[in-house]
C-alpha cells in the first residue's frame, strides 16, 4: 500500500526562477498522505536542500502529532506579493497540471504553508478535479464552502497556544502572567497574538515585513488586526511605539515567538535575546549554533516540529471529515486540537525524562522512533 503524505505548498524566491519542488517521504503509519505547499516570501529561497529539509520535518511533525500521514513539501519559486491574482490563479493551476498525477486522496495531499491560502488551495482542488473528477480530500486549507474544515484557518496559530500553555503549566505558569513578543503577523502570528491576548497574556511587540510596533503595558491585538487591515501595515499604530523590527528578536519578554521565517535566530542575534521561553511557531527558526547558545543560556526552546503542528494536525482532521462526509463542528475540532497537542506534549516530555534530554531531542527521539518502529513492523529493509 503506498504511503499518503501531508504536502505543503511554498511559492517563495526573488530570483523569479520557475522552481517547483516536492519530496515526499513515508509515514510511521501503514497507509497515510503526506503534506505542505507554499508560497512564500521574497526572503525566501525554493530550493531542493531546503525543499527536502522540510519534508524531512514534516514526517517527524506528523509522527510527534501521531497522525497518519508521512512528509512532502513543494513550492513554486516566485513573489505572491508582486503577483495579480489572476497571474496567482494562473501559475497555481499550470502548478497543478505538472503534479496531478503525483498528488492524490490517499498517495500526497497538499496543504497551505507561507503565501499559500485558502483561494491557493481552492484553485488546486478545482484543477485537479478537472482530471479526476471532484475530489475534495486532495487539498486541506481549502475555503469551508468547498469542504474546508472549521477552525482550519486558525489551527497552526491556536496549536502554538495549546503547546505553550502546555510548557508553561510545567513550569507554573501562565499566559496570563507574561509578556511576549512575536516576530510575523501572518497566519500563525496573527492567530497566535490574538488567542494570547484573548487569555490575558500582555504582547509587548510585534513585528511583520512593514514595520514593528511595542508597547511596554501591551498590544491591543483586535485594535492591531484592524490598523492592519486598514493600512496593510504596522505602521503608523496608534497604540503603540515603532520599533526596529531588527529589535524584535532580542526584545524584553518572557516567551518569544518567531512566527516568520527559518534561520532568523543565529549567532549575532542569540547571546542577547531575552525571553526564557521561545516558541518556534516558524519552521527552523532557530539555527544549530544559536540553539547552543541559547540552550546555555538556560533558554527554554519547544521546537517546530512539536509547536507548529496544529496545522497539519487540523488539515488531518479536514480530510478526515471529507473522506467520512461528515462536517465537525468547530468546537470539536479545537477540542480534538487540544487533545492531540497536549498528548504529544506529555509524549515528548516522557522521552526527555527517559533519555535525560532537551525537548528538542525528545521531539526528534519520539518521531524518529514511531517511523522506525512502523518501519520494522512493515518489514521495511532499513
Ligand atoms: N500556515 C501554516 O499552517 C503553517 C504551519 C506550520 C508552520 N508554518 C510556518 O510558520 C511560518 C509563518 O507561516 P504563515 O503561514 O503565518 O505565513 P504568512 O505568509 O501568512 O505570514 C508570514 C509573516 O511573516 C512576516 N515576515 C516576512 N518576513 C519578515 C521579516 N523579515 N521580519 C518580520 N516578519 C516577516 C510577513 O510579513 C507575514 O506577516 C513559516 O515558517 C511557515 O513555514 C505555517
Amino acid at each position: 500500500m503506498k504511503a499518503t503524505s501531508a504536502t505543503q505548498l511554498c511559492s517563495c524566491g526573488y530570483d523569479g526562477s520557475p522552481i517547483s519542488a516536492a519530496k515526499q517521504i513515508p509515514s510511521h503509519k501503514t497507509s497515510s498522505p503526506t503534506h505542505g505547499v507554499k508560497h512564500a516570501d521574497p526572503h525566501m529561497h525554493v530550493e531542493p536542500d531546503e525543499v527536502n529539509a522540510l519534508a524531512q520535518l514534516m514526517t517527524w511533525k506528523t509522527a510527534v502529532a501521531d497522525i497518519p500521514y508521512g512528509g512532502a513539501k513543494g513550492g513554486i519559486g516566485c513573489s505572491p506579493r508582486d503577483l495579480s491574482m489572476s497571474e496567482l490563479e494562473r501559475l497555481t493551476r499550470v502548478f497543478t497540471q505538472k503534479i496531478h498525477d503525483l498528488i492524490g486522496v490517499n498517495t500526497d495531499v497538499p496543504a497551505p504553508d507561507m503565501g499559500t491560502n485558502a483561494q491557493t488551495m481552492a484553485w488546486i482542488l478545482d484543477e485537479y478535479s478537472k482530471f479526476h473528477g471532484h475530489s475534495p480530500a486532495i487539498v486541506t486549507g481549502k475555503p469551508i464552502d468547498l469542504g474546508g474544515s472549521l477552525g482550519r484557518e486558525a489551527a497552526t496559530g491556536r496549536g502554538v497556544v495549546f503547546a505553550t500553555e502546555a510548557l508553561l503549566a510545567e513550569y507554573g505558569k501562565s499566559i496570563k502572567d507574561l509578556k511576549f513578543a512575536i516576530q510575523g503577523f501572518g497566519n500563525v502570528g496573527s492567530w497566535a497574538a490574538r488567542l494570547i491576548h484573548e487569555r490575558g497574556g500582555n504582547v509587548v511587540a510585534v513585528s511583520d515585513i512593514t514595520g514593528a510596533v511595542k508597547n511596554p503595558e501591551g498590544i491591543d491585538i483586535p485594535a492591531l488586526l484592524k490598523h492592519k487591515e486598514i493600512t496593510g501595515h504596522l505602521n503608523n499604530f496608534s497604540g503603540g511605539d515603532a520599533m526596529d523590527s531588527n529589535d524584535l528578536l532580542t526584545h524584553e519578554c518572557d516567551v518569544l515567538l518567531p512566527c516568520a521565517l527559518g534561520g532568523v535566530l543565529n549567532r549575532e542575534n542569540a547571546g542577547n535575546v531575552k525571553a526564557k521561553f521561545i516558541i518556534e511557531a516558524a519552521n527552523h527558526p532557530t539555527d544549530p549554533e544559536a540553539d547552543e547558545i541559547l540552550s546555555k543560556k538556560g533558554v527554554v526552546i519547544l521546537p517546530d516540529i512539536y509547536a507548529n503542528a496544529g496545522g497539519v494536525t487540523v488539515s488531518y482532521f479536514e480530510w478526515v471529515q471529507n473522506i467520512q462526509g461528515f462536517m465537525w463542528d468547530e468546537e470539536k475540532v479545537n477540542q480534538e486540537l487540544k487533545r492531540y497537542m497536549t498528548r504529544a506534549f506529555h509524549n515528548i516530555k516522557n522521552m526527555c525524562q527517559s533519555h535525560d534530554c532537551n525537548l528538542r531531542m525528545g521531539a526528534f527521539t519520539l518521531g524518529v522512533n514511531r517511523v522506525a518502529r512502523a518501519t520494522i513492523l512493515r518489514g521495511w529493509e532499513a
